[in-house]
Formats: structure tokens, C-alpha cells, sequence
């Protein structure tokens, strides 16, 4: 059996992470692979009750730490019920953000700190880290542009974090950039204002040697005694 793949999408709201996470869904299933999708935060059911508390504008002042714990309480919940397991039976485990947001978003963003966001990786997370994550990088200008644009109501309202202004979002950008330039093996760096074929074609590049990885695995082992 293959052993499981673990891709993340990252990314400002409104930067593309759904419109290609779903083009690139479809292409590991074309490629004959399982396939989990997931969202953060969020994911379960109690994860989807945290989402709720950590974006409705009614939430109102949350402290950081608060908000940090939040979402990896949820991630923690969503890796024992559907990550962890998903890998474990071989599938490709397919995630709209994970942890590398906290380390933008709470790290960056609220200027937690990386070493704070660090600590509770490595309690919640541990091991299970992304193979192969996606940052889409795009101006938050044109990002918030594109998330007040989606969807057929003409313009929706804003949730908490979206909300925090354009100084917040430089940071958490910012934030990304640095990750990305942290770990270039695994964080790989798309740049957002092209074409959305252009994008998924680059997207496919980036994911084709893991599959194909996949694929030598499950030929070795077959050849086994
Ligand atoms: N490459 C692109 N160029 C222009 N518009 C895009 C592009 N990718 C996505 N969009 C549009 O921008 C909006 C936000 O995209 P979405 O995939 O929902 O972003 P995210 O999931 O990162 O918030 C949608 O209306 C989508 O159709
Ligand atoms: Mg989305």
C-alpha cells in the first residue's frame, strides 16, 4: 500500500486556494489516487464550531494566544479524526490551509512570534507535516478585491480576520514570503496574478514528482516476494 501525501494550500483570502485546490483535487483523482479534502479552521464538526467563534465579526476581541489556541484546538481534533487516518490508509490528504497560516496569520500577523506558533506545533502536529505546501502569493489589495468579488452577492461581509485591515494582511504576506523562503524544499511560491490555467499548469508541476514518487513506490512493492 502507498503510504499517505500530505498537500497544503496557503494563502490570502481571496488569493486563489479554493479555485485551485479544486482543479488540483480532480487531477490526483484523474491520476487514479485517493483523495481527502479538508479546510481550515474547521474540517469537523466541533472544528467547525471553533471556525465559527474564531470568524464571526460577533466574536469580537479575541485575545492572540486565545485565537492561536483556537485553531490548533481545531487542527488538533481534525488530524485525529480525519488526517492522521487518511494518511495512514494511503490516501493523498488534501487541506485549504493549515499550519503554515498560523505561522503567517498568528505569528506574523499578530506578531505572536514563530517560536510561540513553534511550541504548539510541535505538541499538536508533531510529525504529521505537510510533504509539499502551496502558498499562493498574491497583494492583499487585490486579494480582499477578489474575496468581496466571489460568490453572486455583490458584496459580502467581511468575517473577523478579513476585517483586520491591510497593515495586518502586509504582515501575514510578509509572513508567508519568509516561511516560503524558510523551507524552499517543501513551501513552494506561486505567484497568484496569473491566469488560473496558468496556475493550475504551474500547481500540476509542483505535485506531478510526488505522485510519480507515489507511483515508483507502489511498483516496488508490488514487486516484492
Ligand atoms: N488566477 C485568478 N485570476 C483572477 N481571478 C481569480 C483567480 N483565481 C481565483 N479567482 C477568483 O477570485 C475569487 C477568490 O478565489 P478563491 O479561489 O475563492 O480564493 P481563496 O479560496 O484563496 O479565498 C473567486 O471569485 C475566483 O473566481
Ligand atoms: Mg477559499
Amino acid at each position: 500500500m502507498n503510504s499517505g501525501l500530505f498537500i497544503t494550500f496557503e494563502g490570502l483570502d481571496g488569493a486563489g486556494k479554493s479555485t485551485q485546490l479544486a482543479r488540483a483535487v480532480r487531477y490526483i483523482r484523474q491520476r487514479g489516487h485517493r483523495v481527502l479534502v479538508t479546510r481550515e479552521p474547521g474540517g469537523t464538526r466541533t472544528g467547525e464550531r471553533i471556525r465559527d467563534i474564531l470568524l464571526a465579526s460577533k466574536t469580537g476581541m479575541l485575545a492572540p494566544l486565545a485565537e492561536l489556541a483556537l485553531m490548533y484546538a481545531a487542527r488538533a481534533q481534525l488530524l485525529e479524526e480525519r488526517i492522521r487516518p487518511a494518511l495512514a490508509r494511503g490516501k493523498v490528504v488534501v487541506s485549504d490551509r493549515f499550519n503554515t497560516a498560523s505561522f503567517a496569520y498568528q505569528g506574523y500577523g499578530r506578531e505572536l512570534g514563530t517560536a510561540t506558533v513553534r511550541a504548539f506545533d510541535r505538541v499538536i502536529c508533531g510529525t504529521t507535516q505537510p510533504s509539499l505546501t502551496i502558498i499562493l502569493d498574491l497583494d492583499p489589495g487585490r486579494a480582499l478585491g477578489r474575496a468581496l468579488g466571489r460568490g453572486t452577492q455583490r458584496r459580502k461581509r467581511l468575517d473577523r480576520i478579513e476585517a483586520l485591515g491591510l497593515a495586518f494582511h502586509q504582515r501575514v504576506r510578509a509572513g508567508y514570503l519568509a516561511i516560503a523562503r524558510s523551507a524552499p524544499e517543501r513551501i513552494k511560491l506561486v505567484r497568484a496574478d496569473q491566469s488560473i490555467e496558468e496556475l493550475q499548469r504551474q500547481i500540476r508541476e509542483l505535485i506531478e514528482p510526488y505522485l510519480a514518487e507515489r507511483k515508483q513506490d507502489s511498483i516496488l512493492k508490488t514487486r516484492l516476494p
